[in-house]
């Protein structure tokens, strides 16, 4: 396994893959790799000639105030996965040598401010900007995103079809824990008790899911019932939406595709979860 840590090197390696006939597949994360990520490997694995992971925890996607200086770093723990997985490459750029100096914001705007970007407004124009340039720079064909993490797959889908960018995005099934928690690099900050209160979060999608199956097809009314689930858990509410899967506007009334989009604050850790209903 290679490991690149500058963009020109990576350019370099993807130039000759291609010229070679090569099929690429990235994997875009941020590191402290857990099963999630591994499913994610796991299907680019699957269907490229050779496999890129990229691990760069990206300045631009967040705020000042939240956790990027304490984000969870292990280059050991998480090169010796990647290369367990098989990947031909893990691209680990220094943030000094990948996102500073650069001018150019790439946005998709309206949909950047909605759900998460109501409290993180720069957020996800950090994302496609580093996603962007990491199409760029590996080269590849496919890439890999989870729907853990639904906003940021529709958004970087609508960059790719708007800009033409020439690279399949491919969805991925959310990855939970044993009692149904959604694994995140973030769910080392909770302690024993915020833990189980966040599995609040899996509780009010799986009520959501049961009343539309009932029959109710007024958000509002769903809504409500989760954010009931989540204030007794004593969380703080972000938001609890159901949305378009294509667009994320608003849906008032169900009668066709819908997904069920949360985001809660356990202690002083914010977590999403998302699904289907
Ligand atoms: P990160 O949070 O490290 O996640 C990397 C990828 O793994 C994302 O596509 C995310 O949706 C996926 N993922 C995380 N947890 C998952 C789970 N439980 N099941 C399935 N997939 C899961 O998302 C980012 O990094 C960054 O924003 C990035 C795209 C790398 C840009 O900086």
């Amino acid at each position: 396994m290679d490991i690149i840590r500058s963009a020109d090197s990576m350019a370099e390696w993807s130039r000759k893959a291609r010229l070679a006939g090569k099929t690429i597949g990235l994997v875009p994360t941020m590191g402290a790799l857990h099963q999630g990520h591994i499913s994610l490997i796991n299907k680019a694995r699957r269907e490229n000639d050779l496999l890129v992971v990229s691990i760069f925890v990206n300045p631009l996607q967040f705020a000042p105030g939240e956790d990027y200086a304490r984000y969870p770093r292990d280059e050991e723990r998480d090169l010796s996965i990647t290369g367990k997985a098989g990947a031909d490459a893990v691209f680990t750029p220094d943030a000094g040598s990948f996102s500073e100096g650069e001018k150019t914001i790439i946005s998709v705007p309206g949909m950047n401010k909605l759900l998460c970007g109501e409290s993180r407004p720069t957020h996800f124009d950090g994302v496609t900007t580093v996603v962007a340039k990491l199409f760029n720079v590996t080269g590849a064909n496919k890439a890999y995103f989870g729907e853990k993490d639904f906003q940021q797959l529709v958004i970087v889908k609508r960059m790719v079809s708007d800009l033409r960018i020439p690279v399949e995005v491919v969805g991925c099934p959310t990855i939970r824990e044993s009692d149904g928690l959604a694994m995140s690099s973030r769910n080392r900050y909770l302690d024993a008790d915020e833990r189980i209160r966040g599995l609040s979060l899996r509780s009010g999608i799986l009520e959501a899911q049961r009343m539309v199956k009932e029959g109710i097809r007024e958000a509002n009314k769903i809504e409500e019932s989760v954010k009931k689930i989540l204030n007794e858990a004593n969380l703080t509410i972000d938001y609890v939406s159901i949305c378009h899967p294509d667009t994320l506007n608003k849906i008032d009334h169900l009668d066709g595709p819908a997904r069920i989009l949360v985001a809660a604050k356990v202690g002083k850790t914010r977590l999403i979860d998302n699904d289907s209903v």
